[in-house]
């Protein structure tokens, strides 16, 4: 059930932002953004449009908001790849963009792909009523800046250098922001587009977002590079401050799964209707990509 139901999400995903991108120039930059938005796992597009319909919110009137969230995300990770800050030359199977064009191309089409995230979720076709439209709006740029995504990377770049290795509460909210809030964003919106109680879905996503960190950071450690699409056995030497690096594999792995038990209780007052959200919590520490 959860695996068909990501690959509908995928690929309505994806004829989405194609449909929406068919409009825009016929530019180098635009090309970077197309590329860029293109594959991927559409986790977070799937959070949003379970999300909607635990609420009974039809996957159609969900799809602009999951398209948005794709590709503030893909904008993400053009940007990690950047020579500045990770500086890795494959992504999803292919080269990143910096290396299939130059780095000025990968600057602009990450921006452009940020701001197209934001035009998706003030579009009048997201949600008749201006007021969710603005809160989806208002809670994506919390979620994707100085105070959740760009916080966490700015800890992450900085672990780097930084002269003792951080503590387990300092690796939790790098990973909180870095990748849980924009996780946590994905799971609440369909509350939002529904005026639901956001709560659930949030406590549901904290878990699950470290959960899936914790995963990635397992996976450049013993992953299969081929699978995963990206360079491994990078985190290490670039002195990256993950939960592996603290405290070994073994102990990850058990930190994960029960991370991914808490996610699947805090669904516990939806019942049957929930069941492809907490098959997803479990297959974001299963997965090999
Ligand atoms: C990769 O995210 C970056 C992290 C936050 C760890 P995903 O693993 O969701 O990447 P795609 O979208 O499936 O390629
Ligand atoms: C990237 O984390 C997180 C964001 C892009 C916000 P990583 O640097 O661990 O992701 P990968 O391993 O390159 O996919
Ligand atoms: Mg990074
Ligand atoms: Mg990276
Ligand atoms: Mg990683």
């Amino acid at each position: 059930m959860f695996h068909d139901q990501l690959a509908i999400v995928a690929t309505d995903v994806a004829a989405h932002l194609d449909r929406v991108l068919a409009s825009y120039p016929d530019q180098k930059v635009v090309s970077a953004m197309r590329y860029a938005v293109a594959g991927g796992k559409r986790l977070r597009a799937f959070l949003v449009i379970e999300g909607a319909t635990l609420f009974d919110v039809p996957a159609e009137r969900a799809l602009n908001a999951a398209a948005a969230v794709e590709a503030l995300h893909s904008y993400s990770l053009i940007h990690d790849d950047l020579p500045c800050m990770d500086d890795d030359d494959l992504r999803r199977g292919l080269p990143t963009v910096h290396v299939k064009w130059d780095q000025a191309t990968a600057v602009l089409a990450g921006d452009a792909l940020q701001t197209l995230c934001f035009a998706l979720l003030a579009d009048p076709a997201t949600h008749p009523d201006g007021a969710v439209r603005a809160d989806l709006v208002a809670s994506m740029a919390l979620a994707a800046g100085a105070k959740g995504m760009v916080y966490g990377q700015a800890l992450d770049i900085a672990a780097e250098t930084a002269a003792a290795p951080l503590t387990l509460e300092e690796i939790t909210a790098l990973q909180a922001g870095k990748t849980g809030a924009l996780i946590r964003w994905s799971a609440e919106a369909g509350a939002r587009l529904a005026g639901a109680d956001i709560a659930p879905l949030g406590a549901y996503a904290d878990a699950l977002g470290l959960a899936f960190q914790i995963a990635d950071d397992i996976l450049d450690v013993e992953g299969d590079a081929t699978k995963a699409g990206k360079r491994l056995n990078k985190d290490a030497e670039a002195g990256k401050a993950t939960f592996v690096s603290l405290l070994g594999l073994d102990q990850a792995k058990a930190r994960a799964q029960d991370l991914v038990e808490q996610a699947c209780a805090a669904l516990d007052s939806y019942g049957e209707g929930a069941e492809n959200l907490r098959q997803a919590a479990r297959f974001v520490i299963s997965r090999e990509m």
